[in-house]
């Protein structure tokens, strides 16, 4: 059954949603809605990259000079600086930080400094692009913490329970935005012919009744007891704590997690990556936590879903560092308990 209805009469463009929602706080300055805007527009411009896809490959190769006497660059790269430069000048942002660079970035002294912290992954699923396979782009935004002046490393590793704002896209057969501002999940699906964002999916909620798991199942073997016998369980094949079996469902794994995450919180499921057991580089999973855990736990959770590390909710983590890694349970929240549950028991004996 849809969980949403589609009022025909109204076509909401994303920037009268982000005015119907201002509105309900008089608070608000409207800075946030702009920001939100700018978001929206640099997904459009990271989307209309995207679907060019291989003709960069006709057009000049990475690295090399295209037609137009333009360098080439990667689409991650491309991503990552396009979303800086739409954002550096704009007054709205006191520093952002991108999963591609090492470092915070800071706004140069030519511009204003805002009260907004913006943290990106500017293209999730990048082992995906050269097989035309859907990607997306994740943001979180906070307020900072610092008093004035430029904005700072501490600005950027706020806890997610702190999200003003999180946001994805998702580049697929579709472009589609989805976003919570703490008031609900809506998703917005790109019309390119007109360049538009059209509310498609109002009030996202995960619906009850899961359908998928998706982890990399490859990687079993690197796995410890508990996570093996949380997949045999979804599975059907094994025993919760209190002895009953589900009926299994079944598993999809895209290898972008945005687009996993996507599928998920409309069809209804659990995503997770893992620790690691062998990999001493991914005993603590591989995603990470400020970029794509915290923004992704944010929207799972006004949707009415969960997220977890295996113990913890990972809006409650402190991020110690800009690109820690976590191991991540995210979707309905009955599957993210048990798979904390067979964590506990099977994982942390002593
Ligand atoms: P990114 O492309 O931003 O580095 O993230 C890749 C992540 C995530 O999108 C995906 O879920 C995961 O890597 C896939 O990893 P595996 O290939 O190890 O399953
Ligand atoms: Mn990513
Ligand atoms: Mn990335």
């Amino acid at each position: 059954m849809l969980n949403q209805t589609i009022d025909h009469d109204k076509i909401n463009t994303i920037e009268r949603h982000f005015l119907d929602e201002q509105q309900s706080h008089p608070e608000a300055t409207g800075i946030l809605t702009s920001l939100l805007y700018d978001i929206a527009l640099a997904g459009k411009v990271i989307a209309s990259q995207t679907s060019r896809g291989g003709l960069a490959e006709i057009l000049g190769k990475t690295g090399t000079t295209n037609i137009q006497g333009e360098e080439v660059m990667k689409l991650d790269e491309l991503a990552d600086r396009m979303i800086y430069r739409l954002n550096d000048h704009t007054g709205r942002l006191a520093v952002m930080a991108s999963e591609e660079q090492e470092d915070i970035l800071p706004i140069s002294t030519r511009y204003p400094i805002g009260k907004y912290v913006l943290l990106y992954d500017p293209l999730d699923g990048s082992s995906n692009i050269n097989y035309n396979v859907s990607i997306g782009t994740i943001f979180a935004i906070y307020n900072r913490i610092s008093e004035n002046g430029p904005g700072t490393l501490e600005d950027c590793l706020q806890k997610g329970r702190n999200l003003v704002a999180a946001s994805y896209l998702v580049y697929g057969a579709s472009t589609m935005l989805v976003y919570t501002a703490g008031m609900g999940v809506h998703g917005f699906t790109l019309d390119p012919i007109v360049g538009e964002f059209l509310l498609t999916h109002p009030n996202i909620r995960v619906p009850e009744k899961p359908k998928y798991y998706s982890v990399n199942q490859g990687y079993e073997k690197y796995w410890s007891e508990g996570i093996r016998r949380f997949t045999k369980y979804l599975q059907g094949d094994e025993p919760d704590a209190y002895g009953n079996y589900r009926k299994g469902i079944s598993l999809r794994y895209i290898g972008s997690m945005v687009a996993d995450f996507h599928r998920n919180l409309l069809g209804g499921g659990v995503f997770y990556y893992p620790a690691d057991t062998k990999d001493p580089r991914y005993t603590s999973g591989k995603l990470r936590l400020c970029y794509e855990g915290a923004p992704l736990a944010f929207i799972t959770e006004q949707a009415g879903g969960t997220s977890s590390n295996g113990s913890q909710n990972l809006l409650d983590l402190q991020p110690d560092s800009l690109h820690q890694r976590t191991p991540m349970f995210i979707g309905n929240r009955d599957l993210v308990e048990t798979a904390e549950e067979f964590i506990r028991i099977y994982d942390n004996q002593e």
